[in-house]
C-alpha cells in the first residue's frame, strides 16, 4: 500500500485526525468533542487528559476506518487550537493546571498594566502582538503565580511550557521531545518573529523563566516517533503549525499578497507578505505565515471571535433555527427595505477594534423586523467584519490593495452560497471556495507529508488546488458604500466609551 499521512487537529471545541492519501485525498476522518469550562465569568479552560484520550481515540480511530496500520503511514503532522497554554511536569508528563484557553480574559488586569508602563510598543515590535490576554505570555505567568511552587520548580528546569501542539509532542514521544514550531511560537508574546528565536526582553516583562521553553523547528521538520504503543508501531512526526496558519498553507497561500478566511467560531483571516514582516498600523497582528528550510514568510491576521458563533446564537440563544444551514435562505427572503444591523460584539470586538468591554447591539429594528432580516443581519456582520480586515490590510501594506486580490476562505460558513456572495459584494473582491474545505488538515498532513518526502514542493501542491466556485462582486458602488457607512456608524455606537 502507498503511504497514508495522518493530520491531527486538536481544535478549541474538538479534536480531529484525518487520514489523507498519498494524492492528498481524505481516507478517512474520526472527531470527537470535548468539555469547555468555565470556572469563572471571561475564564475559559481545557481538561489536558481529556484532550489526550481524545486525541489518541480519533486517531485509532480513523487508521481503522482507513483500514491502515502504523507500518503503512508516512507521518503524522499536528496541528492546533493556538495560544492555548500549558505547563506540566517533566519528570511525569502531568500538567499543573489545566490549560487555559486563548478565549481566557483573566490576564486582562495585568495587560492593561503593561500598556499603562509604555510596554506595547516593545512587545509589538519584538513579537508583531498587542498586548493582549489572548495570546500565552501572561496566562504562562498567571499559572507560575498560582499553583504553589510553580515558580521554583521551574526556574530548576522541573516545568516545561508548551502550546497544545508541543504538550502533544511531548506526550506522543513519551517524553522525548520538547519541541514547537515557528508559528505556534509566534503566538507566545515571548517570540522575537525577526530573529526566529525566544527574547530575554519580553521573557523578563512577562516574567517567564527561559527553562520552560521548548526548542522552535521548521513546520516541516523531523520532531521524533510516536511511542510505539500508542498507534501499534511507530510513526515519525514530520510537521506541526497552528490551526490558521496549517489552513494557509492547506489553502496553498504560498505568494505574497494570497489570503484565507477561515469561518469557525470566530473568522481568521491571513494575509501572506512574503519575507517581510509588515508592522501593522491599523492593529492587526504580524505572525509568521510558516517557516520552511529555515526560511520565515509572514502574515498580517485579523482575528474576528465571533463568526459561525453569530449563527449559533440563532440558533439557541434565539431559537430562530433549527440548523445553521437554514440561515442562508433565510435571509436571502429577508425585505430588502428594512436595514438591520447586528453589532456581534459578544465578547468585545477583535480586530481592528480590540475593545474588550463592548457588548452585542442591534439597530434598525422596526415591528416588521423578523427572523429574515435578523438572519440576514447575522450573516451580513461576518461579511462586514471581513470587510473591515480587509480595508485595514489594505491600509497596512500595498500588496493588499492590488486588484488581483481573491480571498480564499474555508470553514462551515462558506457552505452558504448566499453568504459568499454578500462576502464578494461587501468586500468589492472576489471569493474563491476550494473544493476541499478540510484545510486545516490537509495543511498540517502535507506539512508532515513534505518533511517525509512524500509529497511534492510547495509549487506543485499549490498547482492541485482546486477551485469549487468563485464569487464576484456584483454589488453597486452606491449601494455598497451606503451599507459600509451604515455599519460603521453601528459599530462606533457599539464601542465602549473607555
Ligand atoms: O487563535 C485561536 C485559533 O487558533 C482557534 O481556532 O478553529 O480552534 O477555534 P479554532
Amino acid at each position: 500500500m502507498a503511504p497514508v499521512v495522518i493530520a491531527i487537529d486538536q481544535g478549541t471545541t474538538s479534536s480531529r485526525a484525518i487520514v489523507f492519501g498519498p494524492d492528498l485525498s481524505i481516507r478517512a476522518v474520526a472527531q470527537q468533542e470535548f468539555t469547555q469550562h468555565y470556572p469563572a465569568s471571561g475564564w475559559v479552560e481545557h481538561d489536558l487528559e481529556e484532550i489526550w484520550a481524545s486525541v489518541v481515540e480519533t486517531t485509532r480511530t480513523a487508521m481503522a476506518r482507513a483500514g491502515v496500520e502504523a507500518g503503512d503511514v508516512a507521518g503524522l503532522g499536528i496541528t492546533n487550537q493556538r495560544e492555548t497554554t500549558v505547563i506540566w511536569e517533566r519528570a511525569t508528563g502531568k500538567p499543573i493546571h489545566r490549560a487555559i484557553v486563548w478565549q481566557d480574559r483573566r490576564t486582562a488586569a495585568e495587560c492593561a498594566r503593561l500598556k499603562a508602563e509604555g510596554h506595547e510598543a516593545l512587545v509589538a515590535a519584538r513579537s508583531g502582538l498587542l498586548l493582549d490576554p489572548y495570546f500565552s505570555g501572561t496566562k504562562i505567568a498567571w499559572i507560575l503565580d498560582h499553583v504553589e511552587g510553580a515558580r521554583e520548580r521551574a526556574a530548576r528546569g522541573e516545568l516545561a511550557f508548551g502550546t497544545i501542539d508541543s504538550f502533544l509532542l511531548w506526550r506522543l514521544t513519551g517524553g522525548k521531545v520538547h519541541a514547537t514550531d515557528a508559528t505556534n511560537a509566534s503566538r507566545t508574546m515571548l517570540f522575537d518573529i525577526h530573529q526566529g528565536d525566544w527574547n530575554p526582553d519580553l521573557m523578563h516583562l512577562i516574567r517567564v523563566p527561559r527553562p520552560l521553553m521548548p526548542e522552535v523547528r521548521d513546520c516541516a521538520a523531523d520532531y521524533g516517533v510516536t511511542e510505539a504503543g500508542l498507534f501499534g508501531g511507530p510513526i515519525a512526526i514530520g510537521g506541526i503549525a497552528g490551526d490558521q496558519q496549517a489552513a494557509t498553507v492547506g489553502q496553498a497561500c504560498f505568494s505574497p499578497g494570497m489570503m484565507k478566511s477561515t469561518y469557525g467560531t470566530g473568522c481568521f483571516a491571513l494575509l501572506n507578505t512574503g519575507a517581510e514582516a509588515v508592522a501593522s498600523r491599523s492593529k492587526l497582528l504580524t505572525t509568521i505565515a510558516y517557516q520552511l528550510n529555515g526560511k520565515r514568510a509572514y502574515a498580517l491576521e485579523g482575528s474576528i471571535f465571533v463568526a459561525g458563533a453569530a449563527v449559533q446564537w440563532l440558533r439557541d440563544g434565539l431559537g430562530i433555527i433549527k440548523a445553521a444551514g437554514e440561515t442562508g435562505a433565510l435571509a436571502e427572503a429577508a425585505d430588502p427595505q428594512q436595514d438591520v444591523v447586528l453589532v456581534p460584539a459578544f465578547v468585545g470586538l477583535g480586530a481592528p477594534y480590540w475593545d474588550a468591554e463592548c457588548r452585542g447591539a442591534i439597530f434598525g429594528l422596526t415591528r416588521a423586523t423578523g427572523p429574515r432580516e435578523m438572519a440576514r443581519a447575522a450573516l451580513e456582520s461576518v461579511c462586514f467584519q471581513t470587510a473591515d480586515l480587509l480595508s485595514a490590510m489594505r491600509a497596512d501594506w500595498p500588496g493588499a490593495g492590488s486588484a488581483g486580490t481573491v480571498l480564499r476562505v474555508d470553514g462551515g460558513m462558506v457552505a452558504s452560497d448566499w453568504t459568499m456572495q454578500r462576502l464578494a459584494d461587501l468586500l468589492d473582491a472576489p471569493v474563491d471556495r476550494p473544493k476541499v474545505l478540510e484545510t486545516t488538515a490537509l495543511g498540517a498532513a502535507y506539512l508532515a507529508g513534505l518533511a517525509r518526502g512524500v509529497y511534492p514542493e510547495p509549487e506543485e501542491f499549490a498547482r492541485g488546488w482546486r477551485l469549487e466556485q468563485r464569487f464576484m462582486p456584483a454589488m453597486d458602488e452606491t449601494t455598497r458604500g451606503a451599507k459600509l457607512v451604515r455599519w460603521r456608524d453601528a459599530v462606533s455606537r457599539t464601542l465602549s466609551r473607555g
